[in-house]
């Protein structure tokens, strides 16, 4: 069925239930082809790697979200991209004395009384930097789906089965969520084979555009590589699907990071199977067009 049926009989479905339920819980498991991943969220719309952010993609009917994890110095998950804390949060005025402001040298709870929304817009003021189990909560609440990146592993040793355990305790490495709910990706292959081998279970991503002669080897531990949309070609996108993954499916390509329509066309015609952005309603206007 067309998806624009789709959205025309899930609605018309769930008649009186739309009014007891928000709006982003109708239109987020609706599924375009490809995927729409909101990049740190809907990161055009809202502060990058927040719940509003989340939330923002919900409201936009987004079924998936992609975020950023690191460690802060005590030993909690946070959601943050940059490795220092400057960019995203008033770090530099809260703390003046503590250049460069590393997530990882500031404790969960300094790192807790950040303003992480004020640099994207006042409407953001007093937002968070929020905890992993904070971010998986809301992610969960949305009934949306998670690809996880686990950032500058290098910094923080044992990050893959610290991740997994709070995922595992936060219930999202159960059969349901395994199958269709979630990716754990990185840049670093090392990470992304650690955590293949501590739960075969998870559905995982290299970032990165390999050679073609090296993909054989991707394919023994990554369900998905995911590369630079500018790096890629209808030719490398074919190479990669003639893999099979971990799980026994075709690699999957989720491309990054397409910010605008015609670019969404070009590489949804290069048959990726996925298209991380930070303007995911552009992106699904583009590949579906009245969605
Ligand atoms: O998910 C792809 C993308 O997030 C990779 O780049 O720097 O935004 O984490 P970056
Ligand atoms: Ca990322």
């Amino acid at each position: 069925m067309h998806a624009r049926a789709v959205a025309a009989t899930t609605t018309a479905l769930l008649g009186t239930a739309a009014l007891l339920l928000p709006a982003p819980h109708a239109r987020a498991g609706i599924a375009t082809r490809p995927t729409v991943i909101a990049h740190r969220g809907a990161s055009a719309l809202a502060p990058e790697n927040t719940l509003a952010a989340v939330d923002k993609a919900a409201e936009l009917g987004i079924g998936w979200v992609e975020n950023d994890v690191q460690r802060t110095r005590d030993g909690a998950l946070v959601v943050i991209h940059d490795d220092s804390l400057r960019r995203t949060t008033n770090v530099e005025e809260m703390f003046p004395n503590r250049a460069p402001w590393k997530v990882k040298d500031f404790t969960t709870a300094e790192i807790a009384r950040l303003d992480a929304g004020s640099w994207f817009g006042p409407a953001y003021a007093g937002t968070r930097v929020p905890t992993l189990e904070q971010y998986v909560d809301r992610v969960e609440r949305h009934h949306q789906r998670l690809l996880l990146e686990i950032k500058n592993p290098e910094l923080y040793p044992g990050i893959e089965l610290q991740t997994l355990k709070l995922l595992g305790n936060e219930g999202w490495l159960d059969r349901r969520h395994l199958a269709e709910r979630l990716i754990v990706q990185s840049f670093s292959a090392d990470s992304v084979r650690t955590v293949h081998a501590l739960k075969p279970g998870v559905k995982t991503g290299f970032l990165g555009t390999p050679a073609m002669a090296d993909l054989p080897g991707y394919a023994e531990f990554a369900d998905q590589v995911n590369p630079s949309y500018s790096s890629i070609s209808r030719g490398y996108v074919s190479a990669v699907h003639a893999f099979t993954g971990p799980h026994g499916r075709p690699v999957e390509v989720f491309t990054w990071t397409v910010n605008d329509a015609d670019t969404a066309r070009a590489v949804a015609g290069y048959g990726v199977d996925g298209i991380i952005t930070n303007k995911p309603d552009v992106v699904r206007e583009a590949l579906t067009p009245g969605f």
